[in-house]
């Protein structure tokens, strides 16, 4: 048997425990239930990293949303994106007209939202707006911000809740800082 520890042993401290995760998120839902009331709105998860936020947060909020998904890469290595944007799964629906929202897990340069966002504009949505879980606002090299955002970390590699290191740790139920010995 293999408990809680399993994973757990690889990370140094807890950032943002399920409780606080959990109250923010209703936060959120309950802000674009206002915000986005008798609208006609499509809530867009950002794959995979956003799947356990959007889970989350859909269940948050109390308006009709429309889910998509959509699958991006961004060219570059493993520790610096380019900001160059392949699709890997597109959409399913058409967003013309319509009121998107962004589902994404962190903004870190902003290279990649930046140029999703140049994508999605092409198609002509009515309103297209950025809600992540979490923003590390020092990281960034482009000039922009979300217009949601659970929270702003400080500049250190977090896994959990979604988040992975080489696709491991997204189930943690929390949000935490890996130990260097867990990546080297
Ligand atoms: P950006 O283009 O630099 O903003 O890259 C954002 C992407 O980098 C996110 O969607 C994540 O996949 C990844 N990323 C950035 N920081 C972290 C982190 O601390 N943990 C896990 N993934 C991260
Ligand atoms: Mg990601």
């Amino acid at each position: 048997m293999m408990g809680r520890e399993y994973m757990a042993k690889d990370i140094d401290h807890v950032l943002l425990d399920e409780e606080t995760i959990r109250r923010r998120v209703e936060e959120l839902g309950a802000q674009l239930s206002e915000d986005y009331q008798g609208k006609d709105v499509i809530l867009l998860c950002i794959l995979k990293g956003a799947v356990i936020f959007f889970a989350d947060l859909v269940r948050a909020m109390t308006i009709h949303v429309n889910m998509d998904f959509m699958a991006i890469s961004s060219y570059g290595d493993a520790v610096k994106t380019s900001g160059i944007v392949k699709i890997a799964k597109d959409l399913d629906s058409s967003i013309t007209g319509k009121h998107v929202i962004i589902a994404e897990d962190i903004m870190d340069s902003g290279l990649t939202l930046s140029h999703l966002c140049r994508l999605l504009h092409e198609r002509q949505p009515a309103s297209l707006k950025i809600c992540c879980l979490l923003d590390k606002p020092e990281r960034r090299e482009c000039d922009i911000t979300p217009d949601y955002c659970g929270f702003q970390i400080p500049n250190e590699f977090v896994v959990g809740y979604g988040l992975d290191f080489s696709q491991k740790y997204r189930n943690l139920p929390y949000i935490g800082v890996l130990k260097p010995e867990a990546y080297q």
